[in-house]
């Protein structure tokens, strides 16, 4: 393992890591989440959330995976105890299930990439025609399996050159995009309503539920939780600063979720349609307002080839996870592992694509009445209960067994400002005692247990 890859520059870590941060989180799910939540005051938990619980995280996981030099298992194999494996499988675990409805989604975007080029999508129904697409059984799954193709192709190809240079070249480039587009939400007619259901906070809406799903979304989105960061942070160099690192990527993920946020919302309240209408939210909106634009079928085109390439750049993150373990746990080769997962995963994403189809038998229904599908209980599993319950598990690691020697070690290299240094108490502090008790709460409350 001495002849480990890494990074190669400070900017291409962070893009690195905002890649895997972006993606369909940010623009796919965040808004619809907000958006079955309550709107303002969601974004705002959301944002406290990331910058209290989320940064501290990133860091720890971070650290673990630059001490150790090793993926996910093997980290936890190295600095002991034996029992903390069990952060790892966790992990991998969610690795598998979020790849699983992730990949279902990264099929439609690939869809709607095609069907932006011919047409199909403008001019009709929006709403009925997601329907139809993705309540069919062939063509979600051959997109399904395209995306996951993509995705190990990369992975197969060595990480470092390809998400290294694809991130520092499409990140900006997808901001620079949804800028676009914000301008063009917020002008619609009657888009203010929608600004104000999405920045003005309505806190009577605001249940144990919201907190629970503002943590699950924040995780998701930061990617943190399940051990991609912690891969991400064994390729990082010993003299880069984590404290710009993390901050860098939260930010831009708060950033991007908002930018995307004010593309929807607008755009929904203009045309009258429902924020909580779940995920397929975008696929129905966005068509929408390309039609209204100069040039529409071709900024929908670059649109959804831009999401795709934010969806390939957080997807190879977790396939990353899996491969690592394989090949550096069992000394499988790159291209074995990877083939290998990837099967594994297509197989497991079947049951996500076709929950609504073949599947549809198989349901929870919640509390609250609603249908909780193969796909969305995939989500719920792995965005509510796993990352969570991992990112408690590696707080906990980090505070109570790593210790503060290590930690402040950690968080000191390649930093040269004093009030950088002069944080680390504190953020310690909210590693140690702070995180593991306001998890706890959030998780025990939004599961109602009070
Ligand atoms: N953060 C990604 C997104 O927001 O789309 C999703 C994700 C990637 C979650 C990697 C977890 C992960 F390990």
């Amino acid at each position: 393992m001495s002849n480990r890859e890494n990074f190669t520059s400070t900017f291409g870590i962070i893009a690195a890591a905002a890649g895997s941060a972006v993606g369909l989180g940010n623009i796919w799910r965040f808004p619809y989440v907000a958006g079955q939540n309550g709107g303002g005051a969601f974004l705002i938990i959301y944002i406290l959330i990331v910058l209290i619980l989320g940064v501290p995280l990133l860091m720890s996981e971070m650290m673990i995976g630059r001490r150790a030099q090793a993926n996910v298992i093997g980290s936890f194999k190295k600095l002991g105890p034996k029992s903390s494996i069990i952060i790892g499988i966790i992990g991998l675990l969610a690795a598998f299930l979020i790849l699983a409805f992730y990949s279902t989604v990264g099929g439609w975007t690939i869809h709607y990439i095609y069907a932006s080029i011919n047409g199909e999508v403008f001019h009709t129904d929006y709403q009925n025609y997601f329907f139809n697409f993705k309540d069919n059984s062939f063509l979600p799954l051959l997109w399904q399996i395209v995306f996951l193709v993509l995705t190990a192709v990369i992975i197969l190809g060595g990480v470092k050159k390809g998400i290294e240079k694809c991130s520092k070249i499409m990140i900006p480039t997808l901001v620079l995009m949804l800028i676009i587009l914000v301008i063009r939400a917020v002008t619609l007619p009657g888009a203010g309503s929608g600004v104000n259901f999405f920045m003005k906070p309505d806190f009577s809406k605001v249940t144990g539920t919201t907190f629970l799903a503002a943590m699950g979304q924040a995780f998701f989105s930061l990617s943190i939780g399940m051990g991609a960061m912690l891969t991400y942070g064994s390729y990082i160099q010993k003299n880069e600063n984590l404290n710009f690192i993390s901050t860098s990527t939260a930010i831009t993920d708060i950033m991007v979720a908002i930018l995307g946020g004010l593309v929807i919302f607008p755009t929904l309240f203009s045309f009258n349609a429902a924020p909580d209408q779940g995920p397929g939210l975008i696929f129905v909106t966005l068509p929408a307002i390309f039609e209204q634009m100069p040039w529409g079928a071709g900024f929908s085109t670059i649109f959804f080839v831009l999401l795709l390439i934010a969806s390939i750049s957080s997807s190879i993150s977790l396939l990353e996870v899996i491969v690592a373990v394989l090949k550096e746990e069992l000394r499988w080769s790159r291209t074995l592992s990877t083939i290998l997962t990837t099967i594994s995963v297509i197989i497991l994403g079947v049951f996500a694509t076709l929950s609504w189809n073949t599947f549809q038998n198989i349901f929870l229904t919640t509390a609250s009445g609603n249908k909780m599908y193969i796909f969305d209980i995939f989500d719920y599993l792995s965005s509510n209960i796993l990352l969570p319950l991992g990112g408690l598990l590696i707080m906990i690691y980090v505070g109570w067994y790593l210790k503060k020697d290590i930690f402040y070690e950690e968080l000191s290299s390649g930093v040269h400002k004093k009030f950088t240094l002069a944080l680390r108490p504190i953020i310690f502090f909210i590693v140690k005692y702070i995180s593991p008790i306001v998890i706890l709460l959030i998780f025990l409350n939004g599961i109602g247990v009070f």
